[in-house]
């Protein structure tokens, strides 16, 4: 693999909203690599509550004055990254229960662009626990998630009450 390659990675997720978990990935990425492309996916198979802009801006106000990069995309992923100049993925690996799912991800993902490969790290164990539907039912509930998540998506969950 050529250092041109090694410098950039993608994210990609629904974060639906981004939580401190993922903010953390994304710190801990940027000490592997250059700058990280976040890239927010159009799942279907989940309901959102954040707009894909909405959820971009967020991500963006976030992580101001770090070297990341925020786009949307609606497809397969495998795609996105053969348009692009690199050909790592990130992921957070929370808990055994991820294991598996991520196992096949990265699997089916290398099938269908070889040149792909996903790494993993580990999230931090004060975010093992946190989700961002969990995030979702405490805050439209009325509940505190100031440790869970950033002042900026704090302010956007009160404003979707
Ligand atoms: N800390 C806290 N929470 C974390 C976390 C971390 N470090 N990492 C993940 N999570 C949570 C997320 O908040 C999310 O919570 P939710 O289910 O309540 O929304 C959950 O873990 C799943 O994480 P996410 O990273 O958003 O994964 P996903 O399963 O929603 O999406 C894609 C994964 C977008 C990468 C995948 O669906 C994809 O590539 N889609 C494109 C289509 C495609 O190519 N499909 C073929 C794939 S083989």
């Amino acid at each position: 693999m050529t250092s041109a390659k090694a410098r950039k990675a993608v994210y990609p997720g629904t974060f639906d909203p981004i939580t401190n978990g993922h903010l953390d990935i994304i710190q801990r990425a940027l000490k592997i690599f250059d700058e990280i492309i976040v890239l927010i996916v159009d799942n279907k198979n989940k309901k959102a509550l954040f707009t894909l802009s909405e959820r971009a801006d967020l991500i963006k106000e976030c992580c101001k004055g770090m070297n990341v990069k925020v786009e949307t995309f609606t497809g397969l992923l495998a795609d996105y990254m053969k348009k692009q100049n690199t050909n790592i993925v990130v992921r957070g690996l929370r808990a055994v229960s991820d294991f598996e799912y991520e196992f096949q991800m990265a699997v089916t993902n290398s099938k269908l662009n070889p040149e792909m490969e996903t790494i993993f790290l580990m999230t931090d164990k004060r975010y093992f626990y946190l989700s961002s539907s969990i995030v979702k039912e405490i805050g439209l509930s009325g509940g505190c998630v100031k440790t869970m998540v950033p002042d900026a998506v704090e302010k956007a969950l009160k404003k979707k009450t």
